[in-house]
């Protein structure tokens, strides 16, 4: 229900009320009205009336009947449509058009009409690359520039028609005639292609371009291309051209040097050009000729002198020498170089080289193969000889030296030393062994087994060793790197035996102790010592070295030995007593005399065969209590002599040497 039917509701309800209310006075002529009429007031009070309520026609009592208000013509305007209600009506717009209220509906006494709608203000409305016109109720739509009408005709409306806008294509654009496409930025509307002349064409006039245009279609190419042509070949000298006639860019046209002429230059043909132009060729045909032949060590050549194809050289070798190997012929080829020649001529040395103490093994023309004779050797050095370029042996370097033991010469030198030589290649070092073993025949637990090595490069040696005295030695050398041994004999001589070292002292009484103290020696066994007195009587003089075994009891006035002692049962010290009367080795030991004077003596004394060395030394004095002299006062002539003596006994007696050396 609408508002307007609400508002007759409530005016109904009223009226039934003031009916009510009024029945009590009059006849109420109000009562009488028609449901749709209102009851009104006369002029001047003359009582009222029932009229028809608006948009109601009759009497207001029995009928009110709706009046019909779409039938008045034209009440809503143009482009719009009535619509008649109970009592009233309202206006709607034909399609394509709306109320200018802004509403559905309107009722034009507000002054609200129809206006046409402005559909191409929607964008879009006429699809892609669509053009809206809007149009009375209405709009149309056509194509844009590029844009071409698919499915239908223009204008077309998309509401109604199936047609449609589509994108104008103008397709592969197609090259003309001598032209190619070179670049195409697309096949739509305003899209540029590009062309150049074909291969072996070149521009003339036009535009290089064309442009897909509004109609589907590209312009016309205006671009005119027109063939590249050369003129005739040049002509070269002595040389055929091979050419099949045409002019046009790529044709080729070949040179060839006429028989008996060639060319040096690699290219032979030439190309018509882009330029229009035959390509240069740099070509000259020469006459073919072999230039001078070449010259070969130690040969001959045997030629006519032509240098033309087919000319042949001969090489021979020169006297002295002889074709070793290779080709010994050439030819003039085509190319004007003579054949290649290989010919190698070796030398005819003569009868092989003749090396001292040595043999040919083989021997051919060049080369020889030398050996040393038996006996003799070579250290070092090439055995073979070989024929040089020059017409000379180059003689084998090998040196043939006699075969020696590698230790020669063995000698001894000053009783204790070697001297050999050695058998080896110049520098090298060679390495002994030197062995030695000493005997004693007086001594038979005496064994001086020693060992010592030696590296030397010397030529000759010399060692000293370390022998002790009166020793036979037998020695031997080895020489490491080949194992030869050489051996030697040699004997130690005897030397001045020591002397023990005394206790010096002066006595004042006949039967003096004398004390000394010695160290072992090796010469023990054949040493002894002797104990002298020695009465002093004006100048005394004593020589260590003479026998002096004189009997004391026979030579009362002059020196005697008074007492012998093998060293071997001498300890480290002694006291000896002299004068105690008695016996020691052999010898008496007298009592001094009172009132002498004595000088004590200790000789030492070794002996073996007939060899004998002594030394000694002054081992006390005695003093005679009635003699005045005083023995440190004696004379200087007796210590004299005991120096002169002292010098004797360097002396050293002849010892047989084997084999001592020889300068
Ligand atoms: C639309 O109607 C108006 C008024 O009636 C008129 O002036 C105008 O020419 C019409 N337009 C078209 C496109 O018919
Ligand atoms: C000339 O050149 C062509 C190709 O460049 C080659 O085939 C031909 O052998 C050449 N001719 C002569 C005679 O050198
Ligand atoms: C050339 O060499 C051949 C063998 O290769 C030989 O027989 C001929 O004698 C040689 N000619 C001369 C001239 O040396
Ligand atoms: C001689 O012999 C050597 C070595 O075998 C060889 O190289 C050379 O060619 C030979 N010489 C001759 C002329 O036979
Ligand atoms: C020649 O010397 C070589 C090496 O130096 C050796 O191998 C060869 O046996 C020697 N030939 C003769 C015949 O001595
Ligand atoms: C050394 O040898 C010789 C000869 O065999 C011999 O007479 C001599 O006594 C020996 N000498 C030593 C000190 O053994
Ligand atoms: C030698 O005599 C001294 C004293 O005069 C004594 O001390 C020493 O032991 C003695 N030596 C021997 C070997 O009798």
């Amino acid at each position: 229900m609408d508002n307007r039917n609400r508002a007759m509701i409530v005016v109904f309800l009223l009226c039934a009320t003031a009916e009510t209310a009024a029945e009590g006075r009059s006849l109420d002529v109000c009562a009488s009205c028609h449901f749709d009429a209102t009851c009104n007031d006369l002029p001047y009070g003359s009582g009222k009336m029932c009229n028809c309520k608006y948009g109601f026609i009759g009497n207001g009592r029995t009928f009110c009947v709706d009046k019909d208000e779409c039938q008045l013509r034209g009440i809503c305007g143009p482009y719009s449509t009535c619509h008649n209600t109970r009592g009233s009506y309202y206006c709607t717009c034909l399609a394509g058009y709306s109320p200018s209220n802004n509403k559905d509906t309107f009722i034009p006494n507000d002054g609200t009409y129809c206006q046409d709608v402005d559909e191409c203000r929607i964008t879009g409305q006429c699809g892609e690359g669509g053009q809206c016109r809007n149009l009375n109720g209405s709009f149309s739509c056509s194509c844009q520039l590029g844009y071409e009408i698919h499915d239908g005709v223009e204008p077309f409306n998309p509401h109604r028609d199936k047609a449609s806008c589509k994108l104008v294509d103008c397709g592969q654009p197609a090259s003309g005639e001598d032209t190619v496409l070179l670049s195409v930025t697309g096949t739509s509307y305003g899209s540029v292609a590009v062309f150049d002349c074909d291969e072996g064409f070149v521009w003339r006039s036009g535009d290089r371009s064309s442009v897909c245009g509004a109609d589907g279609r590209w312009r016309r190419l205006s671009m005119v291309c027109e063939e590249i042509s050369c003129e005739e070949p040049v002509f070269k000298a002595h040389a055929n051209m091979l050419w099949d006639g045409t002019s046009h860019m790529g044709s080729v046209v070949l040179y060839q040097c006429e028989d008996g002429y060639h060319t040096r230059s690699r290219r032979n043909s030439s190309v018509c050009a882009e330029s229009g132009l035959w390509e240069d060729v740099d070509l000259w045909c020469e006459e073919i000729s072999c230039g001078p032949p070449l010259t070969l060590p130690h040969t001959n050549l045997l030629w006519d002198g032509s240098g033309a194809p087919g000319s042949v050289l001969l090489y021979e070798c020169v006297d002295g020498f002889y074709q070793e190997a290779g080709n010994n012929m050439s030819t003039c080829l085509l190319s004007g170089q003579w054949g290649e020649v290989s010919v190698q001529c070796k030398a005819k040395c003569g009868p092989a080289p003749f090396l001292p103490k040595s043999e040919v093994v083989w021997h051919n023309m060049s080369v020889v193969i030398h050996r040393c004779v038996s006996g003799h050797h070579s250290w070092r050095g090439g055995n073979v000889s070989v024929c040089g370029s020059s017409g000379e042996w180059q003689t084998a370097t090998l040196r043939c030296i006699e075969i020696k033991p590698p230790v020669s010469h063995l000698c001894v030198l000053k009783e204790k030393c070697l001297r050999w030589r050695a058998e080896k290649y110049e520098e090298d070092t060679e390495d002994y062994k030197v062995t030695y073993v000493g005997s004693r025949d007086f001594q038979r637990s005496f064994h001086d087994r020693r060992k010592q090595f030696v590296s030397s490069k010397a030529d000759q040696l010399e060692l000293c060793l370390n022998l002790l005295p009166v020793t036979n030695y037998s020695i031997s050398i080895t020489a490491v790197s080949s194992r030869f041994t050489a051996s030697i004999t040699t004997s130690t001589s005897l030397p001045v035996p020591p002397a023990p070292a005394v206790y010096y002292r002066e006595f004042e009484t006949p039967v003096p102790t004398l004390r000394l103290r010695r160290s072992a020696n090796t010469l023990d066994p054949i040493s002894l010592y002797q104990v002298f007195v020695l009465p002093v009587e004006g100048i005394v003089m004593f020589d260590c070295s003479s026998p002096a075994s004189s009997n004391p009891k026979i030579k009362s006035s002059a020196e005697y030995i008074t007492a012998q002692f093998d060293v071997r049962h001498v300890g480290t010290e002694m006291n000896f007593t002299v004068g105690d009367g008695l016996d020691y080795g052999g010898f008496f030991n007298a009592p001094l005399e009172n009132g002498r004077n004595y000088y004590i003596m200790l000789r030492a004394v070794s002996q073996w065969k007939s060899a004998l060395k002594s030394s000694c030394v002054l081992w006390a004095e005695v003093r005679g209590t009635s003699y005045v002299l005083r023995v440190s006062s004696l004379s200087a002539a007796a210590l004299i002599g005991l120096v002169a003596f002292f010098m004797m006994c360097g002396y050293s007696s002849s010892w047989f040497f084997k084999r001592t050396c020889h300068s």
